[in-house]
């Protein structure tokens, strides 16, 4: 069986990666992470990735400006360098050029906190709740040049409970991400294999 050479794009926390991982453990998962980069250094799941024994990267965005294409060249070296297959973004929080993003179409997923086309963008929970949703939840998309519009993967929903707030409605969304994403992911790499 081969398995796809996995690299997690990440900003912050890294659950969702550290989900990804935990899957891979699997020797019958499809992928197989070869790097964890952030582009903050002080990215907490930098350190989890680590203590998993995955080569982790940094680049900093900021120490190149508003240049996002020198920026993104380098990330696209350090992921050719790699041997990067699929690409995982998960809470990585740069818009990529189009540049980018036609470089690796079909080979990048990320996952989104609600159910697209609803909520792109930021703050995800308090819209749902504000627009009197019955349920929120998640999405695993291809990326594609338009924010959070790629060709859905996967959803999983939840309900939306009186009294929520965007806190309690993004722990309940959580751990389904936790369980939509590895899935997802074997659903992409099985796509790109066959294609
Ligand atoms: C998740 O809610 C993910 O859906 C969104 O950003 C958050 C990242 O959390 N894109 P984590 O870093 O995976 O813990």
């Amino acid at each position: 069986m081969t398995r796809l050479n996995l690299a997690i794009l990440i900003s912050g926390r890294g659950s969702n990666m550290e989900a990804l991982l935990s899957a891979a453990e699997d020797p019958a998962y499809p992928a197989k992470p070869v790097l964890v980069a952030s582009n903050r250094p002080d990215a907490k799941g930098l350190q989890t990735a680590s203590a998993a024994g995955i080569p982790t990267l940094t680049i900093d965005h900021k120490l190149y400006g508003k240049d996002r294409e020198t920026f993104e060249r380098a990330l696209d070296k350090a992921l050719t360098d790699a041997g990067t297959e699929i690409i995982a973004l998960a809470g990585f929080m740069r818009v990529l050029t189009s540049w980018f993003v036609t470089r690796w179409e079909g080979r990048m997923i990320n996952i989104h906190p609600s159910l697209l086309p609803r909520y792109k963008g930021l703050d995800t929970h308090q819209r749902a709740i504000d627009a009197g949703d019955a349920e929120a939840g998640c999405t695993v998309h291809w990326v594609s040049a338009g924010v959070d519009e790629g060709e859905i993967i996967a959803q999983a929903a939840v309900p939306i409970l009186p009294g929520d707030t965007a806190q309690t409605l993004a722990a309940r969304i959580l751990p389904e991400e936790h369980k939509l994403y590895p899935r997802a992911l074997a659903l992409a790499c099985e796509k790109i294999k066959t294609a």
